[in-house]
């Protein structure tokens, strides 16, 4: 199945071409080729605002997308639209004035060449992305962590399309305590990145911030809080060393995550962790999250960077694994769409 994805939940206007095979039944595995990837960033739009802004988004992803459309078929879209199966694209959860973009395109394009659209759930796209590079067998059951800029979640998985959720956060997710503590540090939009780099600098064990929410049983998060202390430790110390405030913040964040992960790993006799969304971008996560694996002998799956944070790919990815389970989703933008 030749696939043709789109990505406009948020600030990434992202196109792509991924050919899909293979089932979900016992012991199968879906396959994917991804034979082009096309994401163009709006974060130079957004920046002077210090975070995205709906309405510009949805002016950059109209100018956007039949320019990364012609581009993705080399000049010749109707040439290379005959040998496409299916259009698919996201239909939530995002900014419902961007999604609509993606989806009026989407429609726009099912309908001039007549090939079936099929709604992808943006979160579904991320959990599934490893899949876009993953070799080996994969075993179950799993635990998935996704942590984006709009979600922190944790899935007990069963099987590929089996899954509970055990937990997610209760205020701000991961990511966007990343966004709002750069902007505390006067760093350019999107933070997680520009935290990290500085954090390098930085001693992680300089200042006690709390780990929310780390001891408690559930699977549950909360963010809102680690960022409010940076907030009252930056106005109590305006001196304070800006590098080590960027690492021991980062080091807060994701010693919540790694622990409670690792617990659920425990509690449910995993045997394999999923890391997915934005935040999975984080070299320092990854070798937090690595390390910790190791030691409790789970087997990792991280895909390559550059399925991380939003694209089309990871959209072909969850729409071909949500196509074969036959769930459907309704081609209409639905920003609060959950997993
Ligand atoms: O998945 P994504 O592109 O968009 C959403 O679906 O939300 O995730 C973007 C989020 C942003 O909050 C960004 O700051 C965060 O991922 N992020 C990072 C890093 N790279 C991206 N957070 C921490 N460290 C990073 N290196
Ligand atoms: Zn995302």
């Amino acid at each position: 199945m030749k696939i043709l994805a789109i990505e406009t939940s948020c600030d990434e206007t992202a196109l792509a071409l991924v050919e899909a095979k293979g089932g979900i039944s016992e012991g199968e595995k879906p396959k994917f080729k991804v034979a082009k990837n096309l994401v163009t960033s709006q974060i130079a739009i957004h920046r002077p605002f210090g975070g995205v802004v709906p309405n510009l988004a949805k002016r950059e992803h109209i100018k956007n997308l039949p320019i990364l459309f012609e581009e993705l078929f080399d000049g010749s879209p109707d040439k290379g639209m005959k040998k496409i199966d299916a259009v698919t694209v996201t239909v939530g959860p995002g900014l419902e004035p961007a999604l609509w973009t993606g989806i009026n395109f989407a429609q726009e394009i099912s309908k001039k060449y007549k090939k079936p659209l099929i709604g992808a759930n943006h979160l579904e796209g991320h959990l599934y992305s490893f899949l876009l590079d993953h070799k080996g067998k994969l075993q179950f059951p799993a635990l998935g962590m996704v942590v984006s800029g709009g979600h922190t979640i944790f899935l007990l998985m069963k099987s590929l399309t089996e899954w509970k959720k055990l937990g997610e956060t209760r205020d701000d997710a991961v990511g966007e305590a990343f966004d709002k503590v750069a902007r505390l540090l006067q760093l350019p939009y999107p933070g997680g990145p520009e935290v990290e780099k500085l954090a390098k600098d930085g001693d992680r064990n300089a200042i006690p911030f709390p780990r929310p929410m780390v001891h408690t049983k559930d699977y549950d998060f909360s963010y809102s809080g680690l960022k409010t202390s940076v907030l009252y430790y930056l106005r109590d110390n305006p001196e304070a060393n800006k590098a080590n405030i960027a690492a021991s913040f980062q080091q807060a964040a994701f010693e919540v995550l790694i622990t409670k992960g690792i617990r659920a790993t425990k509690e449910y006799g995993i045997k394999s962790v999923i890391l997915a969304g934005g935040v999975a971008a984080s070299r320092t996560l990854r070798e937090m999250l690595s390390e910790a694996c190791i030691k409790s002998k789970l087997k990792l799956l991280v895909p390559g960077f550059e399925f991380n944070t939003d694209n089309a790919a990871m959209i072909a990815a969850g729409a071909y694994v949500s196509h074969l389970k036959k769930k459907k989703y309704r081609i209409k933008a639905n920003g609060t769409l959950n997993m």
